[in-house]
């Protein structure tokens, strides 16, 4: 029967262990898990022998089919989940962007509109606040209370970024909602006295892009959002934390207190410029991102070092960083924050996502072709931001991680899925292998292998920032929601398949002095109903 599947004799691997127990699924849930289960007759059954079962990946950061710098990303919500699907992703969360002039709400039932009919997968939006006012703080309720949104992205760079009051106002509604507020920290008005500069002095190519936004105007950023976070007792998430002076300042905030989580970069990762036919990937448009990569070859290991005093930053690592190849002055692969210049990155980055210092790895897959990336021929900063890697990320991570022996299956587990659906309040609905946990599950070969290409891609976009890598690890079967849609390695996608997924508010953070005893509080925690705040959400979940 097409809704009934039993998986037998494979490794089952949880962020806990491994286990070699068999899984029965029943109408897109897992029902029962163990050894010689009774199960219905007719039952269709695969044998894992030899292979590892995974909780299906859950990309936390995506842009389908997003109008950004005077281009749209090629990758729409079919395409850019069908190639999830086929790299072993079943969830994405995408992040939602208003248009000039349209509300968060009416954004918010747009991308619904866009997305549910085309997803492959499930999936969620985080929604970003290019704009600040009375009619978003209002919405942002409606979408936290009715529509399953507790995530807000908000710029400090690019035209539509945030002044320091708005940020103020902004954290401290998520604040009062339970939400998780998310920032793209890089000063923008620096950036943009230093881009005039550039221009001035005749510095056009996809190199100025680095130049123009160095290590400690991410930094700086990092700094302020985490110091107003902290005035309004705001959990803070910063998305793509891209240089080592950026980590540290994510780390001495977290010394003070300060409830922080940084994520960083595959891209970051993966940068060896190895694979890849640009000569110096850092200066190509095509690996082009804001923040950059960083030409600090020091960075990665400074990083790892500032975050391992202890502190515990929630970080996600984007698929391109670990894998990503190329010449950054290439315009192909412009993205932001930018891919640094830095050899040593994605061992170090492997390392601290091993040591816990990190928790995910995102792709930020937010791809333009190559005649988009045109575009900023003549002038680096209209290069469209963004690189791939939604389908990509789990082959590139088990590749420089688990094959490479930095990471255990149990640790690829957790950074490539389950803290993605813990720290979005899906767990363990999402990201496990449990009874009564959806059927999200991929069956992962270890000894086979594929070379990455866009030539053999499942994504739109024309280029590879992985192009010619070779990987170990490969996704046999893909199961989403119970449904078989990689099948022995042939992909099956259904248009539609997928549902929108809604994220739970957390009960609103509660500073609690008698949870952090190795702090003294600035003031005293004002709710005696803080029961369950953050800090105990990730007690339980990372502890
Ligand atoms: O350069 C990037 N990262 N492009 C996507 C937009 C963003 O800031 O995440
Ligand atoms: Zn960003
Ligand atoms: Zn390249
Ligand atoms: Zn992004």
């Amino acid at each position: 029967s097409q809704n009934r599947l039993l998986i037998r004799h494979g490794q089952v691997v949880n962020e806990d262990g491994i286990t070699e127990e068999d899984i029965y699924i029943e109408d897109g849930i897992i029902k029962q898990i163990g050894r010689n289960l009774i199960i219905p007759g007719g039952t269709r059954t695969i044998d894992a022998r030899g292979k590892y079962i995974l909780p299906g990946g859950i990309d936390p950061h995506t842009h389908f089919e997003f109008e950004f710098m005077g281009a749209k990303s090629v990758d729409d919500f079919y395409q850019g989940t069908k190639a999830a699907i086929a790299g072993g992703t079943t969830m994405i969360i995408d992040f939602a962007f208003p248009k000039p002039g349209e509300s968060i709400l009416d954004c918010y039932y747009n991308y619904r509109q866009k997305a549910d009919d085309k997803v492959c997968c499930d999936y969620s939006l985080h929604m970003c606040l290019p704009q600040w006012s009375e009619q978003v703080k209002k919405e942002m309720e409606i979408l936290c209370k009715e529509h399953g949104v507790n995530s807000f992205k908000m710029f400090m760079a690019y035209s539509f970024m945030l002044n320091d009051a708005e940020l103020y106002s902004a954290f401290e509604q998520c604040q009062k909602l339970g939400a998780v507020a998310q920032v793209h920290a890089e000063n923008g008005s620096i950036i943009a006295k230093n881009v005039e500069k550039l221009l001035a002095n005749g510095v056009t190519g996809p190199e100025g892009h680095e130049l123009s936004r160095p290590e400690d105007i991410e930094a700086e950023a990092v700094n302020r959002a985490c110091v107003i976070a902290k005035q309004v007792d705001c959990p803070l998430y910063i998305v793509h934390v891209m240089s080592k002076q950026a980590a540290e300042t994510v780390c001495q905030a977290r010394a003070r207190g300060t409830q922080v989580y940084g994520e960083t970069l595959v891209a970051a990762i993966g940068s060896d410029g190895t694979h890849c036919s640009h000569a110096n990937f850092h200066y190509s448009a095509g690996h082009i991102l804001s923040p950059p990569l960083r030409s600090d070859r020091n960075t990665p290991l400074a990083i790892m070092n500032f975050l391992a005093h202890g502190q515990r930053v929630f970080g996600e690592v984007e698929a391109s960083s670990i894998g990503m190849s190329g010449d950054p002055r290439d315009p192909k692969l412009v993205t932001s924050p930018p891919l640094r210049s830095n050899s040593d990155t994605s061992t170090q980055l492997l390392q601290l996502l091993s040591s816990d210092v990190l928790q995910l790895v995102g792709s930020d897959n937010c791809t333009f072709n190559k005649s988009q990336k045109e575009l900023g021929k003549d002038n680096f900063t209209k290069i469209p931001n963004g690189v791939n890697g939604v389908e990509d990320r789990m082959s590139v991570v088990w590749e420089k991680g688990v094959h490479a022996g930095l990471i255990d299956p149990s640790r690829f587990v957790a950074i490539t899925s389950t803290n993605a659906a813990k720290l979005f309040n899906l767990y363990p609905r999402k990201g496990y292998i449990g009874v009564g946990s959806d059927a999200d599950i991929v069956i992962w070969n270890p000894s086979a292998t594929r070379t990455i290409s866009a030539k053999t891609h499942h994504q739109a976009v024309d280029f590879n920032i992985f192009e010619g890598m070779v990987c170990h690890g490969v996704p046999e079967y893909v199961i989403v929601n119970g449904r078989v849609i990689v099948d022995e390695g042939n992909l099956k996608a259904v248009q539609g398949y997928g549902k929108y997924i809604d994220c739970p508010v957390f009960p609103p953070y509660v500073y609690d002095p008698e949870k952090v005893t190795e702090l003294k509080p600035e003031k005293n925690g004002t709710n005696d109903e803080g029961i369950q705040n953050i800090r105990e959400l990730e007690k339980l979940h990372f502890e």
